[in-house]
């Protein structure tokens, strides 16, 4: 397989499974990918990441471009090796932490300003830039520079997210040009369907207009700005046509979504990737995924339960340790129960990919699907 070359090994219904050929290496999809913003898993070491079957990992720009700079995991020769983690990666562009972090910023035709959290530094990016800094870090795909609108918003506020996105989507395809790297788009738009389909024609224009003139194309889709506070049903109104609309030839991506119900429901819309801190996030706070649901291992009924955590899970955790053990290291808040979750809990969500994945290559989806909806796992959204 040729880089960046995309197979579609098996299709079931409108579930897929892919094949994507990176500089580090294939991945297959459906797929979760682990979030390491800082060129960190929280809790987790890189050599443990490809045993827990890990393919994508991911890292953010903007946090890496504050600390401890671009040109530093540059000299450090790129983020794989500076983590020494050698898999596929990831770099979000910012875009997202910019306006969900930052209280100050602006935005302007040309680019965005915006003070650090880190230091309360002035930082100015155009798309050029995002790019610049994006190549430097050296994942094997790069996100485009969009706006993610939050939820509420009026309908011409997510027009002229989709406007600005769609804008700097074209600058970004133009000036991006490491050979070893990707980039895909992102779709905005909101929960209005005709937004969002007007976003993903003009993805589409742009990179049609950068072919004919020689240019590259996008590697792939992500589906942004979603999941911001919406009912959970509400996505699901318009995933699937915005999933589908996106060429079938290569990978979209469903950004910053992890609820295991969720991922099995929009695999089944046509979406093929998915990242989230929740599995690392909340095994921090004592939480745990299981084939049962989700369980809090704060609560005093595992007390003396000398079980596994989750009998149904292959994952060292599990193999290893007892309830009991783990409750008493969350209400200690020692570090090993955090990160004994964090494997478990990035083992689940990579783990259910991959039977998903097995069920899309029997053409199987549905029976999956409808197992899943049918079991004690589902009720977690
Ligand atoms: N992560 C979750 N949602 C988004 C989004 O809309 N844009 C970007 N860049 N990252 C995200
Ligand atoms: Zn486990």
């Amino acid at each position: 397989m040729a880089l960046f070359d995309c197979t579609c090994d098996a299709t079931s219904g409108h579930a897929r499974a892919l094949t994507y050929q990176t500089a580090h290496g294939p991945f297959r999809t459906p797929m979760f990918m682990p979030v390491g913003t800082s060129a960190t898993v929280k809790g987790v070491m890189p050599s443990q990441l490809r045993d827990l079957g890990a393919q994508v990992v991911l890292a953010n720009t903007y946090h890496l471009s504050q600390r401890p700079g671009a040109e530093l995991v540059a000299a450090a020769g790129g983020i794989h090796s500076f983590m020494a983690y050698d898999g596929p990666m990831l770099t979000d562009s910012g875009g997202f932490q910019i306006f969900s972090l930052a209280d100050t910023r602006k935005l302007d035709d040309d680019g965005v300003s915006f003070r650090s959290i880190y230091d309360g530094a002035k930082v100015r990016w155009t798309p050029e830039d995002n790019m610049r800094i994006q190549e430097l870090i050296g994942a094997d795909i790069a996100m485009q520079l969009d706006q993610c609108p939050p939820y509420p918003a009026t309908r011409e506020f997510v027009e002229r997210a989709v406007d600005l996105s769609s804008a700097w989507a074209r600058r970004c395809l133009a000036a991006h040009a490491r050979p070893d790297q990707t980039l895909f788009g992102i779709v905005q738009g909101g929960m209005h369907l005709d937004l969002r389909l007007e976003s993903v024609r003009r993805l589409r224009a742009i990179e049609e207009e950068s072919l004919a003139a020689g240019g590259r194309r996008f590697g792939g889709f992500g589906i942004g700005g979603y999941s911001v506070g919406e009912e959970h049903d509400v996505m699901f109104e318009t995933l699937g046509q915005v999933a589908r609309a996106c060429p079938a030839d290569r990978p979209r991506y469903l950004m910053g979504v992890g609820n295991p119900t969720t991922l099995v429901r929009a695999v089944r819309e046509g979406v093929d990737m998915f990242d989230c801190v929740l599995p690392t996030r909340t095994a921090r706070m004592g939480t745990a995924f299981s084939s049962t649901g989700r369980m809090n291992l704060r609560n005093a009924k595992y007390k003396d339960d000398f079980g596994p955590l989750d009998a149904a899970c292959a994952c060292p955790t599990c193999q290893t340790h007892s309830r009991a053990y783990l409750r008493h290291l969350v209400k200690q808040d020692e570090m090993l129960g955090a990160i004994l979750l964090s494997v478990h809990n990035l083992h689940f969500l990579i783990d259910l990919m991959a039977r998903a994945r097995e069920a899309v290559l029997a053409d199987a989806y549905e029976e999956f699907y409808a197992a899943w909806m049918a079991g004690p796992g589902a009720k977690d959204y």
